[in-house]
């Protein structure tokens, strides 16, 4: 007998037998639920009776064969309640609070799209896979549409309310000062905050056209708020700026360091840097019992670190984690960087600092 058969634990590949089935299961229910929130299938069975299939897609303004097919599979996922007596469904309470757009920061099927705008780059990664480099942003035409939804749930529940506070800055913000949202996608937090403090003057940054020309439209009534074009990595705006901010918009940067160094010259002198990113560990075994680490590494290799890859950068990588992100922010000159966190967003550590 090999050493190998003496070892094999035949409970232990059991047990894997049933997770890999699950794994598979539960990949397709994602796709599942995912086109139950871009239907509205979930917000029209929201606190509903149960109901036929035939009702459900009539409520929802969709075709039935396809509303009952995906009826069955979510049934039998333990999703919806099925009753056979009389063939109906029903979400449970208890579900519709992680699957609605009533649910807010809390609806899971937001997140639950990128598993499909993941798998659609998936044959040009395997060729990465072998040759190294990237995948560039132009291969995910809809990241900007789906970053812009992901976003808006926390910057609508969290930014005025929560952040703003955090950074002690309220006083300043009434009374007028200028702000730059750098990497900021489709806009959203420089809109909400230009509204909310029309004394203050902001200008977002980010290098994708898309989310400049929807953040210009969207933000045309606000005279207090502009979007430009730019590479992060070279802003070269010297110290014109009281409060600079990135979202989840320095990891995924080719140049992080360069766009670190370039925040902190366009900071006036005791101006703050907000810098959001990832909450997580430097240390692979310190991110294994986060329930959402699995889904972090794969958003990363799919997307955030190929990213970076693709333009020569340094593939940071979604779980860059705290350390080497207070060593980047040292290295970039600031001091006294202090880990803050919010209520509506626990996936993220809030870096805050002061410029000498
Ligand atoms: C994860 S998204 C975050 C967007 C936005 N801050 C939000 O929270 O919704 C990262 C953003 O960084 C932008 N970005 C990446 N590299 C950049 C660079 N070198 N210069 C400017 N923007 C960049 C991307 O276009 C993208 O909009």
């Amino acid at each position: 007998m090999t050493d190998t058969e003496t070892s094999f634990d035949k409970e232990r590949a059991r047990a894997f037998t049933s997770r890999a089935l699950g794994i598979l299961n539960d990949g397709a229910l994602s796709l599942m639920m995912s086109i139950g929130h871009k239907t509205g299938l979930f917000d029209s069975m929201d606190g509903q009776d149960p109901a036929t299939s035939a009702e459900i897609a009539t409520n929802s303004g969709l075709d039935e064969r396809y509303v009952r097919e995906w009826l069955s599979a979510l049934a039998c996922g333990g999703i919806v309640d099925y009753d056979p007596s009389n063939e109906t469904f029903c979400l449970p309470q208890e579900h519709s609070g992680l699957l609605t757009r009533r649910a807010g920061p809390l609806n899971l099927t937001v997140p639950m799209q990128q598993i499909s705008l993941l798998a659609e780059v998936e044959d040009d990664l395997v060729e990465v896979f072998k040759e190294g480099g990237g995948l560039s942003y132009e291969k995910f035409p809809r990241f900007q549409a789906l970053m812009s939804e992901s976003s808006e749930r926390r910057f609508r529940g969290g930014l005025v309310n929560q952040v703003v506070p955090l950074l002690d800055m309220t006083e300043a913000l009434t009374a007028g000062i200028d702000v730059a949202d750098v990497g900021c996608g489709s806009g959203l937090a420089s809109y909400l905050l230009g509204k909310e403090f029309p004394n203050s003057r902001f200008v977002g940054f980010d290098m994708s056209t898309d989310g400049i020309t929807h953040a210009s439209e969207m933000a045309a009534d606000l005279d207090n708020v502009s979007y430009e074009v730019a590479d992060a990595a070279a802003l070269n705006q010297s110290e014109r700026f009281d409060l600079v901010t990135t979202f989840d918009a320095i990891h995924d940067q080719a140049r992080p360091k360069d766009a670190l160094a370039g925040i902190f010259a366009m900071l006036r002198s005791g101006g703050t840097y907000l810098c959001v990113e990832p909450k997580a560990s430097s240390v692979l075994e310190e991110n294994m019992s986060d329930p959402m680490a699995p889904f972090m590494y794969t958003i990363s290799t799919m997307h955030c670190m190929t990213v970076s890859l693709a333009y020569g950068g340094d593939g940071l990588g979604t779980a860059w984690g705290h350390q080497l992100a207070t060593e980047y922010l040292t290295e970039a000159g600031f001091t006294d960087i202090r880990i803050e966190g919010i209520r509506d967003d626990r996936g993220n550590n809030y870096f805050i600092s002061t410029k000498p």
